[in-house]
């Protein structure tokens, strides 16, 4: 029960917090990146599988986002053609945006799109290997093979999580998610 307790007062204590600090964005929320990335032109027209890139997504709690290592498996090869663009930029600069990365050896500073509050979690794999694959990737992050930039469709609010859980009869217990 003490637990119980405490956790209650911390929540209430980061709600005030995340009141003050977070403004609740519109939804599509999609951030500028710093390559061009796009999932239609990977996922979509060249059907690369999902978890090809994001391969601890049934391995391990996050997803995780390819290496520049992963990239360069095919770019070193494709360098991408003036004539398709991306927002009004050509596939082949973008490439080389990526290939600076790799001779500069640095890592790319994505910017997150899905991310909870530090007092909630999430397990991709519990979501990924119920029922085999009832629960896709598309149920909770849209139609992503179709985005030239990828966009959150998804509140990720409590209510969202809870919705769901109770529809498949999954533990609602607020341990669960927050501990
Ligand atoms: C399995 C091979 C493969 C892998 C792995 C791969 N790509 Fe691509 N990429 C392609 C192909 C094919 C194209 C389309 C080229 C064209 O049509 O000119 C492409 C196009 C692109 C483009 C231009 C279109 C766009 O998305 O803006 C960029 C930028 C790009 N890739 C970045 C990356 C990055 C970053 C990674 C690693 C996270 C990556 N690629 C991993 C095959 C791959
Ligand atoms: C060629 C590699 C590649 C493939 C294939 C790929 N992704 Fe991604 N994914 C990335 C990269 C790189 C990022 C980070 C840049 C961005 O957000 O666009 C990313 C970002 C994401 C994000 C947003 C992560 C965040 O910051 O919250 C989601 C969700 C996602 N991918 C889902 C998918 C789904 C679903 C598929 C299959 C339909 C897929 N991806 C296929 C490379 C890939
Ligand atoms: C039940 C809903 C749900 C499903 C299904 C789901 N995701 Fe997610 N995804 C989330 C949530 C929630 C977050 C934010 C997690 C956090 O901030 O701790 C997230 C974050 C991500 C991220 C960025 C952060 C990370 O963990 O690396 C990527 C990439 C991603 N998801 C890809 C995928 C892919 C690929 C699939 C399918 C194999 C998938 N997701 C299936 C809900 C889901
Ligand atoms: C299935 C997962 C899940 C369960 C079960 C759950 N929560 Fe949450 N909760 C979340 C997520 C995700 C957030 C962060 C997103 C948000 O603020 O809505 C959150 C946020 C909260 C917040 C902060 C709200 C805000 O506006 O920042 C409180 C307080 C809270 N939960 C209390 C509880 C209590 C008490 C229980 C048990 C009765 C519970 N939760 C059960 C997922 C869950
Ligand atoms: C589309 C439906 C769906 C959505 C949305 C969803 N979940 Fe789940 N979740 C499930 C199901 C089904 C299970 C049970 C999996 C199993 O039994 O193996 C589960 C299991 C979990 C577990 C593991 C429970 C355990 O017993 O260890 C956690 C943690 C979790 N969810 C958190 C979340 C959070 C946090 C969110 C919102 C950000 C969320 N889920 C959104 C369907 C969903």
């Amino acid at each position: 029960m003490r637990k119980v307790a405490v956790i209650v007062a911390t929540l209430a204590a980061s709600v005030v917090v995340s009141l003050l600090i977070v403004k609740r964005d519109v939804l599509p929320y999609a951030p500028q990146q710093p390559i061009l990335f796009s999932h239609k032109a990977h996922a979509g027209d060249n059907q690369i599988p999902c978890l090809y890139c994001h391969s601890y997504a049934t391995k391990s709690p996050v997803a995780g986002v390819q290496s520049v290592q992963k990239c360069m498996g095919c770019h070193t090869i494709i360098t991408g053609t003036t004539k398709d663009t991306i927002n009004g930029s050509t596939y082949q600069e973008e490439i080389k945006k990526l290939r600076d990365y790799w001779e500069r050896k640095e890592p790319i500073p994505w910017i997150r799109v899905h991310k909870l509050p530090e007092h909630a979690h999430f397990n991709h794999k519990r979501h990924i290997l119920y029922k085999k694959d009832e629960i896709k990737c598309q149920t909770c992050h849209g139609e992503v093979e179709k985005m030239d930039v990828v966009e959150r469709v998804s509140s990720l609010q409590m209510g969202w999580c809870i919705t769901c859980h109770k529809e498949k009869e999954a533990s609602r217990d607020c341990l669960t998610c927050h501990h």
